[in-house]
């Protein structure tokens, strides 16, 4: 994990704790609406780069200890927040390094806007981390922001085409790569919805 990452998260999160009202709402909807097809009662969620937590919050309040959660994030300010401000259980790490406390590895792995911000040199190691933290047969659910980005060009090299089949292999069969647009205030901001299942 690069100090220049940790400072650049930690800084982008600074107001985490006062009322993002920027924040896209438009689109977390969606996302909700999105994960919620998906029947998380018993499994074990492992979310890389939690960020702003919503789906940590969420999902403590609707699964409660039916569900096994762990988030991760470069971020110290975040996971502290959550942490300790709100009791999820958080590990601070990046993908090179993400927690294997599954012993048959975890049932989902969620990242959302997130896979486009890890430095092309961390990837190979970072999709064989999420492979090992995975159990057989489990899925990715992945969100990846299609329009041009407002992160500082060090930190957000986007994922294409190319990087997620990269990123699948012959390890990870792509079940679902779905382009979705949302109309949030006075534009429409679009997105592509992934899912990859261990094979
Ligand atoms: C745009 S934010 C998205 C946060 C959250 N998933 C959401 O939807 O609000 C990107 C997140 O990725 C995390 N991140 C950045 N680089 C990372 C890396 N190399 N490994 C894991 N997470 C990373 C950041 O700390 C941040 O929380």
């Amino acid at each position: 994990m690069r100090a220049s990452e940790v400072g650049y998260w930690d800084n982008n999160f600074k107001s985490l704790d006062k009322n993002m009202v920027t924040d896209n709402v438009w689109k977390r909807q969606q996302l909700l609406k999105k994960l919620l097809t998906h029947d998380f009662i018993g499994s074990s969620v492992l979310e890389i780069g939690v960020g702003f937590g919503t789906v940590a919050f969420i999902f403590q309040r609707l699964y409660l200890s039916t569900l096994k959660y762990v988030g991760t994030d470069v971020s110290h300010k975040v996971c502290e927040f959550l942490r300790n401000g709100h009791g999820i259980d958080m590990v601070h790490t990046d993908i090179t390094k993400l927690p294997k406390i599954e012993p048959d590895g975890f049932d989902y792995i969620i990242a959302l806007d997130v896979l486009e911000h890890i430095n092309p040199k961390d990837r190979e190691l970072g999709y064989d981390e999420m492979y090992d933290s995975l159990s057989d047969g489990g899925l990715i659910l992945i969100n990846n922001p299609l329009d041009e980005s407002n992160h500082d060009g060090e930190f957000d090299y986007g994922l294409d085409d190319k990087g997620i089949a990269n990123m699948c292999g012959d390890r990870f069969e792509l079940s679902i790569k779905a382009p979705y647009s949302v109309k949030c205030k006075q534009r429409v901001c679009n997105y592509e919805w992934i899912e990859m299942r261990k094979i």
